[in-house]
């Protein structure tokens, strides 16, 4: 897979003109969603080099990141005459950016793309790596391919618009990025006060964060061995997701975020990571991002869901990534039922 540029962007204007210059594009199309189309689009539309883009506009959510949304950004791309030239560039949050890398990644066998991720979740995860699909039958992510960006232009200005839980959810990430990296990124981002954002500070950490994902995206793009390091929290992160969803659905970082409460936990069993770096974190993320609600009689629930997780190698065994310590990675790791209900209860316990 190519290797895509990332840019922290200090001028975003100059930095736009310049990842354009560098394509020779016939045509230029603008991706957003009904969100950042009204709150976004209008920041940057009058800059002279989109001035001649086509902008296509698709319904928000999660909910839209379907085939039926793939298909009227594939038939808006025929309809305005876009060739094997032309440039796609995404303007929004994970499900632009997946959605979009998708119908680049298909149109005509694959056309160029350029991502500006709009929230932190996009910034700091899902516009880099190369990850790009939509889900189908019921499943996220389904069907998709690797194929990742030309550049992706990451600038802050766009945070001021996102709300607060929306900031959260995107900060989970970089809080896993600080624990598979170094003790110096760990111990600066649960320094961070999230009550009172230094957007500045904010952008350098999110360069920081980048950075620890291009790495391992570098080393192991099709995700066979250390990319795995960016499922942290992800195995019991999914099973909260998806027991949320029965109720009242929460954003992906909470459940990341209470997700690596757990798996942190059974890192310090099974793996020997530190107690005093789990309850930090642990107080971190208790104080910044609540607790997920359930009893003793929601565990059979939760281990189901991690059992049918599709991270998993093998049938009725659950597949963990964990830590030694910040930074010393432990991939294809498994947990009995038995640990599992331990985990929980550890939860139960501490972020009550
Ligand atoms: N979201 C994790 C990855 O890109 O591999």
């Amino acid at each position: 897979m190519s290797k895509q540029e990332v840019i922290i962007c200090q001028n975003f204007a100059e930095d736009l003109r310049k990842a354009l210059a560098k394509q020779s594009f016939d045509k230029l199309f603008v991706l957003t969603d009904e969100h950042t189309q009204r709150l976004c689009w209008p920041v940057i539309a009058q800059l002279d080099c989109l001035k001649e883009a086509v902008s296509i506009c698709i319904g928000p959510g999660d909910i839209h990141k379907n085939l039926e949304t793939l298909a009227y950004v594939w038939n808006r791309l025929c309809n305005e005459g876009a060739t094997r030239r032309s440039l796609l560039l995404n303007l929004g949050g994970g499900m632009v950016t997946d959605l979009g890398g998708f119908a680049a990644a298909t149109f005509k066998r694959g056309i160029p793309y350029i991502n500006i991720p709009t929230t932190l979740l996009s910034m700091v995860d899902a516009s880099v790596g190369g990850k790009t699909g939509i889900n189908f039958n019921g499943l996220k992510n389904e069907i998709g391919a690797f194929r990742p960006a030309e550049t992706v232009l990451i600038d802050c200005q766009f945070l001021r618009t996102l709300d607060h839980e929306n900031i959260l959810s995107g900060y989970a990430e970089m809080l896993k990025h600080g624990l598979i990296s170094r003790v110096s990124h760990w111990s600066e981002l649960v320094s961070f006060d999230m009550e009172a954002i230094d957007y500045d500070r904010l952008q350098q950490l999110v360069g920081e964060s980048v950075h620890v994902k291009e790495e391992i995206v570098e080393q192991d793009p099709f995700e066979h061995g250390i990319r795995k390091a960016l499922n942290l929290g992800h195995t019991v992160g999914h099973a909260f997701e998806s027991f949320a969803l029965q109720k009242r659905p929460v954003l992906h970082g909470y459940a990341v975020a209470w997700g690596m409460v757990c798996e942190l936990y059974l890192s310090a069993l099974k793996t020997g990571f530190p107690k005093d770096r789990l309850h930090q974190t642990l107080h971190f993320i208790k104080e910044n991002y609540g607790r997920l609600a359930f009893t003793c009689d929601d565990y059979e629930t939760l281990f189901n869901f991690m059992k049918h997780d599709k991270k998993n190698l093998s049938a009725g065994t659950i597949n963990f990534t964990l830590l030694g310590d910040v930074g010393d990675i432990r991939i294809n790791q498994t947990a009995t039922q038995e640990e599992i209900y331990e985990l929980l209860d550890f939860y139960s316990e501490t972020m009550g």
